[in-house]
């Protein structure tokens, strides 16, 4: 069962400034540094800080969450872009929609991991460009006890002061220590029936957060063309 938002919802963006000391606004800016502009889907809004940066890219925005409480809010924050409330499962969009896909730091709490991406792969015109941010463990065997004992001993911490809730807080490491990173990601990502190229993922701030980027090839002629 997909964890549900909606508990943490009020204090959501006040514990991510915390927890991240403002990177993860750093990290979805440089996420959206990718973006070429166009129609653009933001898969599990939540909040809408990641809609907030595409539409200061130029980017004509639609927003879709799980979370009522979460896209309560993301609606606060800016009535210029389109938020639908629906399952990345069943996304209710035709084949080949948007010019770009976004998802910051909602691959990881997906159900079917492999049949939410291919729903965004689905909905992606051929020639587009999916980016995802992941929050993951850092590989260096130097940076890692320090992180683990940040964010199994004080975010945890933090969660209970702030938002009161210890139990989510507490989800949060174990999730990012489960899920897949680096090229194991790319390689989920690659199973997909949907075609893609040039895919790649970079660290940023020392591998705590990674960024995937994937291209859907574009649409090859049914025929080949006679000169
Ligand atoms: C950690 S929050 C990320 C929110 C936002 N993208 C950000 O950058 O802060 C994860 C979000 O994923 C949403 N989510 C989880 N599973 C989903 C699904 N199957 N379909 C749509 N949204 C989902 C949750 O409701 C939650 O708002």
């Amino acid at each position: 069962m997909a964890y549900d938002f909606d508990t943490i919802a009020a204090h959501y963006d006040r514990m991510n400034r915390l927890m991240t000391f403002g990177l993860d606004r750093l990290w979805r800016r440089h996420a959206v540094r990718e973006m070429a502009g166009g129609e653009v889907l933001d898969v599990a809004c939540g909040t809408g800080d990641m809609v907030v940066e595409l539409l200061r890219q130029g980017c004509t925005v639609t927003g879709v969450d799980l979370s009522e409480e979460m896209l309560a809010i993301a609606k606060q924050k800016t009535h210029q872009a389109e938020y639908m409330l629906a399952d990345v499962e069943r996304l209710p969009f035709g084949d080949e929609s948007f010019d770009a896909v976004t998802c910051a730091f909602g691959v990881r709490n997906f159900v079917h991991l492999e049949r939410g991406l291919n729903e965004m792969l689905r909905v992606l015109k051929p020639g587009g460009r999916m980016v995802i941010l992941e929050l993951a463990t850092p590989d260096s065997a130097i940076v890692r006890p320090l992180y683990n004992l940040y964010t199994r001993r004080i975010i945890p911490w933090l969660g209970n002061l702030i938002a009161g809730n210890r139990e989510a807080y507490t989800y949060l490491p174990l999730s990012i220590e489960r899920f897949p990173k680096g090229k194991d990601f790319l390689d989920i990502i690659q199973r997909s029936p949907f075609r893609t190229h040039n895919c790649r993922h970079q660290q940023l701030t020392l591998g705590v957060c990674r960024m995937y980027t994937i291209n859907k090839e574009a649409a090859v002629p049914e025929r080949p063309l006679c000169h």
